[in-house]
């Protein structure tokens, strides 16, 4: 039926009107007055030229509307003024939480917590849907293995296996099935493909990939969102090998249409297909947009003067044939009758502010912060926190009453109000009998030239006035030394990191390592609370601040979930989804690396630094505590395609119930190719009661062992003898060893 309904409207449109089905435009103007831009500088005159091109059905697609209202006028210009009446389809970055925030998605992955990184973006999806978005461009499945690169926040990190798994959950969540779905959005895994890989971790800028890289990599995590039935998927800015991503053929035709069968429909990253023209890759704008539509993409994105303005142009010069037009026009018809658009276009806007008001998303978004936080240390057992023994807790740190930063980039819709600091939960938490003092005691770090997202009202960052840095940075220690415990809250503000915030330095912005320093040296016992999308340099942390507690961006409820935290009304059991590095100069450091010719002096690969990390991969503690033990195979020897299944009993010796995310990691000791020192293959996280032991099991199946060879450019299955660890980190010891035949 879907079929019978698209050629009968293909038939009626027009080669411009067909060009504009494939055309998404951004739109910024404020509801108050659409003649006015929403005042952020980009495309501020573009409002009033986009109402008139859904008029005369040149734009399929808008992005950048949140206001339900605002969705359903603009939606009436097409579905109502338009010669067909075809309705639009909203876009928006819906990335962690439209309303209500979520932790940011590197701290979802933290949790390695499917079914908690599904529900949380159930609820984004949720709020989206109610005021009329359909499809969010998320979730970001690129890995990131330099963290100088910004978007390493808005993804699963450094691993294939995990990034997967946690690509599949967010498409789950955000989609809940196939395109259509109430109260669910389309998932768009973006972006196709190795833009995590950029050179220096510099946002857009080049990326060269082996071939071996590419397959075992950074394709897993886009086969997992697909299979898990995402619609959408985005391309990346960046060329990859040479070739620009948004008009390479091999890539989008061969590796995403062929090799991963994706049949929904492809978008251009935001003025990508004009890039082309910036890459030195197309003459002009109808050689790129010709370039592009050839790759099969079927939607640009574009702030204004879409290339894709000239498809018809393109046709009568041949550069188009009309018939690869169609197939990418039919992809986007399909799409909005699927979602049931041209019956039900509009939103029920009262609805939409009871959903986005909905007090069950805010307890999500708790539970997900308080899921996600990874305990990098405790010396001494000095977390959690007895409110009955304490008197006065000092909290420091200008991100420790920072409502804008404890939610994190990626957020437009947001309401700062509402969030809750850390400041506030902990008063919340800890109630009159304690008391709790504030200071922020330095100023808030700045970046050197402003954010892309700080035009947006609510996000931009605020400078202190008067502000006395000596006076300041004097009072919060004095303050430290006065409480019986200080809280220090550190990290990067929010727009430091993200798209187009790429650092050189892992440092700690701005003095707040200077104020943990002369907090711990006053000896009042110090918590360091991390606010962070990328491993810092804690160096000096590490070996001198007792308890440090990274809460990433932990959402609307961060303060709320990291006060249960500090107190142990949670105990945390996340764990790091990337290896922490000691210094960037160590960078790129991940965990699954392989090995060749040995140095010398004990394997150090640097003379001045250990080739270490500060924190492995997986690392996390708990307030209680585990032991391994009874690592059993069912089988010493299996065939290549037999599966050998591991099991292992994980005991919580310690006096609190407490989760562990028990994780296996394989190794192959000689093959075909030589093999990464260690990789994740399985992982679980699990509930074990205080003294109570529980058994886990994993399959070790051909999947996990088969990689891309790059000599044989092909996926093959060795037979080997295997390496297997079971444990609560990539460091993890206790191991067992099988054979597979031939
Ligand atoms: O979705 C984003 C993308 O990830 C980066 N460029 C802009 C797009 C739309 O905001």
């Amino acid at each position: 039926a879907v079929d019978a309904r698209v050629e009968e409207l293909l038939a009626q449109l027009s080669l411009e009107e067909k060009a504009g089905q494939l055309t998404q435009l951004f739109y910024f103007g404020s509801l108050a007055d659409p003649e006015v831009g929403a005042g952020i500088g980009v495309g501020d005159d573009q409002p009033g030229d986009v109402e008139q091109a859904l008029g005369r059905g040149g734009a399929g697609s808008l992005l950048f509307v949140t206001d339900p209202a605002q969705t359903n006028r603009l939606q009436r210009l097409a579905a109502e003024g338009s010669r067909l009446g075809i309705p639009l389809l909203f876009g928006f970055d819906v990335i962690h939480g439209l309303r209500t925030i979520l932790p940011v998605p590197i701290a979802l992955a933290a949790s390695w917590d499917p079914p908690t990184i599904e529900r949380s973006q159930a609820v984004a999806a949720r709020e989206a849907r109610a005021v009329g978005i359909h499809w969010t461009f998320a979730p970001m499945v690129d890995i990131a293995r330099d963290p100088r690169w910004g978007r390493i926040v808005e993804g699963a990190g450094e691993d294939p296996f995990l990034g997967a798994a946690v690509a599949a959950a967010q498409v789950r969540g955000f989609q809940g099935g196939a395109i259509g779905a109430p109260e669910r959005v389309i998932a768009g895994p973006k972006h196709f493909a190795g833009y995590g890989a950029a050179a220096g971790g510099r946002d857009y800028d080049e990326v060269s990939l082996s071939d071996h890289d590419f397959w075992n990599i950074y394709l897993p995590p886009f086969r997992a969102a697909l299979e898990a039935g995402a619609g959408n998927v985005m391309t990346a800015y960046m060329d990859l090998n040479g070739v620009p991503a948004t008009g390479n053929h091999w890539l989008l035709a061969d590796v995403l249409r062929g090799e991963l069968g994706f049949d929904g429909f492809l978008v251009s990253d935001a003025n990508a297909v004009r890039s082309l023209l910036t890459h030195g890759f197309a003459t002009d704008l109808t050689d790129a947009a010709a370039r592009a539509l050839g790759t099969g993409l079927d939607l640009e994105m574009a702030v204004t003067d879409p290339a894709y303005a000239h498809l018809p142009e393109a046709v009568a010069a041949g550069l188009v044939d009309e018939a690869a037009l169609d197939v990418c026009v039919r992809r986007v018809l399909a799409t909005k009758i699927r979602l049931g658009l041209f019956e039900d276009p509009y939103v029920d806007e009262a609805r939409a502010a009871e959903v986005l008001a909905d007090p069950a998303h805010r307890d999500v978004a708790r539970l997900a912060a308080e899921r996600s936080a990874v305990l990098l240390r405790n010396e001494g057992g000095l977390l959690p926190l007895d409110p009955a023994a304490l008197g006065t807790v000092a909290v420091l740190g200008p991100l420790a009453d920072s409502r804008r930063d404890t939610i994190g980039p990626w957020v437009f819709d947001q309401d700062n109000d509402e969030t809750v600091t850390i400041l506030a939960g902990l008063r919340d938490r800890l109630g009159d009998g304690v008391q709790v003092d504030f200071l922020p005691g330095v100023r808030p770090g700045q970046r050197t030239f402003p954010s892309m997202f700080d035009m947006w009202g609510d996000n931009a960052p605020v400078d202190p006035v008067d502000f006395d840095d000596e006076a300041e940075l004097q009072e919060a220690v004095d303050l430290a030394a006065a409480a019986e415990v200080a809280v220090v809250v550190v990290g990067e503000w929010q727009n430091m990191i993200g798209e187009a915030a790429s650092r050189s330095s892992l440092e700690l912005p701005g003095r707040q390592l200077e104020l943990l320093q002369a907090v711990v040296a006053t000896g009042t016992p110090t918590v360091a609370v991390v606010m962070n999308g990328r491993p810092l340099d804690l160096r000096w942390a590490a070996e001198h601040v007792p308890a440090i507690l990274d809460v990433w961006y932990p959402g609307t409820q961060g303060g709320a979930a990291v006060a249960n935290l500090l107190v142990g009304d949670a105990v945390p059991g996340g764990k790091l989804p990337f290896t922490w590095p000691r210094t960037v100069g160590q960078v790129p450091l991940f965990y699954a690396h392989t090995v060749s010719h040995e140095p010398q002096n004990q394997g150090r690969r640097y003379w001045d630094e250990e080739s270490t990390p500060l924190f492995p991969f997986g690392h996390g503690l708990s307030y209680s505590s585990f032991t391994y033990a009874g690592l059993a195979l069912d089988a010493t020897s299996v065939g290549v395609d037999g599966t050998v299944s591991v099991s292992v009993e994980v005991t919580n010796t310690g006096d609190l119930d407490a989760d562990e995310v028990v994780q296996l990691y394989l190794h192959q000791q000689h093959g075909r190719a030589s093999r990464p020192v260690r990789e994740l293959k399985g992982f679980e996280r699990v509930a074990v009661g205080a003294g109570q032991t529980r058994t886990v099991t994993f399959p070790v199946t051909p999947d996990h062992r088969r990689y891309w060879n790059a000599a044989e450019r092909d996926w093959v299955l060795d037979a080997s003898t295997f390496d297997v660890w079971v444990g609560g980190s990539s460091a993890a010891d206790l191991t067992a060893t099988f054979e597979v035949t031939a």
